[in-house]
Order: structure tokens, then C-alpha cells, then sequence
């Protein structure tokens, strides 16, 4: 038994591992990897260097002209999906302390989420692809044949990105980082449109006294669960 062309939808709060997660499985079981909440770091990265989110404000009115043209896609870079804005890769930019301070408020506009939307479903036109996010099995594909709500301890996930951004030689405070997700849960699962929820359909996925390896035992059981066993379910990781 195979697993056929279906599209995994995990969802979650910020810094439970979504994207580290959704990459490694789809490395394993030969998926297409989209992140879509790059693209909403796309916008507020494009927005910033327009001037049209600056000192603590986001000017709408700016904002949408600046995002409607914008060459916001995906390429695979020596085997991981990097995001370009035209042919500049933005990858790391994008995960920068300054657009994670705007990037929720940017989201919740919903002029952006169905522009995001519908690149979204672009992309995965080929299929057998695994997206994260926030509202992947809720709104952007609710008919998803697999969906993931992954969650995990708040300090865990606070000190998780810490490391994350030190290591990128950022300069915070775990104290900042912890507010910061906090705030960010908050917003993502209060805004009027698509807010983060849990499908009712989801497997829940709480990572915080897992490793990576235990994570996709766990994705393989689930796989082997709903489509029989696999032809090959040795693993690389
Ligand atoms: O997963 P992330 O931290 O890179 O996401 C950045 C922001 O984008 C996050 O604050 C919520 C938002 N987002 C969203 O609203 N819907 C998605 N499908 C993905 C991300």
C-alpha cells in the first residue's frame, strides 16, 4: 500500500514545531511542503520595506495596493521550499523579529487572506501536498483527507524559539519571545476571519515530550492507520 495524492493540513499554535513537523513528513512520505504562513510574512515583509507598515502602525490602504502585484511563490532549493519574492529568496527575512512583531495583525486583515488563499490553492494544484498554518483544515481546505492540530506547553514552545532566534543572532529575551507568542495566540485565535480552531475532524499532535523521530513514528502509525500498511515504512529520520 501506497499513500495516495492527499493533502495533510497541520495547524497549531505558534512555535509547536508545525513547520519542522510538516517538512520532515513530507520529506518521509515524498509530499509537497507549503508554508503558508510565509506568505503572510511575505506581505508584512513587502509592507515594511514600502513604508507601509512602519512605528507601530499598518496602513490598509497602503498596504493592499503594495501586496496585489507581488511575485510571492515558492522554490525548492537544494531539496527545501524556500519563499522568493521575485527572484530574491527571502527565506530568512522573513523570520525576523520585525515581521513577527506585525505579521498576525497583517493576517487578520482579510483583503490578505484571500489573496493568500488563493495562491495557496494555486500552488497545491498538483496535489499530495502537506501545508501548516492556522486555518489549513478549518478554511483553505476543509475537505483535507488528513488533518493535524499540533499543540505543546507554552514555555516549551517559548524557550523553543528563543533558542531559535539566538541562534540567528537575534537579540531578545525569552521574557520578549514569550510575550510575543502569547500575544500572538491570542490574536490568531480571536480574529473575525479564520481564526485558529481545531477541526473537528483533527488529530491532535502535542509535541512537548516528543522528539522529531517520535513525531513521525507517530505521523507513520497514523498513516498506516488510515491507509494500511505502508511499502516501505522504513524511515530516514
Ligand atoms: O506559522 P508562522 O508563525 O510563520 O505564521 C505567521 C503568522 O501568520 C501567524 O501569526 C499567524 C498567521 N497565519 C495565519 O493567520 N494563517 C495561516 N494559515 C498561517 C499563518
Amino acid at each position: 500500500m501506497t499513500i495516495p495524492d492527499i493533502i495533510i493540513a497541520v495547524d497549531g499554535f505558534s512555535s509547536t514545531g508545525k513547520s519542522t513537523f510538516a517538512k520532515l513528513v513530507a520529506s518521509e512520505f515524498s509530499f509537497l511542503y507549503l508554508d503558508s504562513g510565509a506568505m503572510y510574512r511575505g506581505v508584512t515583509l513587502a509592507g515594511l520595506e514600502a513604508g507601509a507598515i512602519a512605528g507601530g502602525s499598518i496602513d490598509e490602504d497602503a498596504l493592499l495596493p503594495v501586496m496585489a502585484p507581488l511575485d510571492l511563490h515558492f522554490r525548492n532549493v537544494e531539496g527545501a521550499t524556500k519563499l522568493f519574492l521575485g527572484e530574491r529568496c527571502i527565506e530568512s527575512e522573513i523570520r525576523g523579529w520585525e515581521v513577527s512583531q506585525y505579521v498576525s495583525p497583517v493576517s487578520a486583515i482579510p483583503q490578505v487572506r484571500a489573496w493568500v488563499d488563493e495562491k495557496l490553492h494555486k500552488f497545491s494544484e498538483g496535489g499530495r501536498v502537506i501545508m501548516d498554518g492556522r486555518d489549513i483544515g478549518t478554511t483553505v481546505f476543509p475537505n483535507a483527507e488528513l488533518k493535524i492540530f499540533m499543540t505543546a506547553d507554552e514555555a516549551v514552545r517559548a524557550q523553543r524559539r528563543y533558542d531559535e532566534l539566538v541562534l540567528k543572532g537575534e537579540k531578545t529575551t525569552l521574557e520578549e519571545v514569550a510575550a510575543n507568542l502569547k500575544d500572538r495566540d491570542y490574536r490568531d485565535s480571536h480574529r473575525e476571519t479564520s481564526p485558529l480552531r481545531q477541526a473537528a475532524d483533527a488529530y491532535v499532535l502535542d509535541n512537548t515530550h516528543m522528539t522529531l523521530h517520535e513525531e513521525v513514528v507517530w505521523m507513520l502509525g497514523l498513516l498506516q492507520g488510515k491507509f494500511g500498511l505502508l511499502e516501505s515504512p522504513g524511515l530516514k529520520c
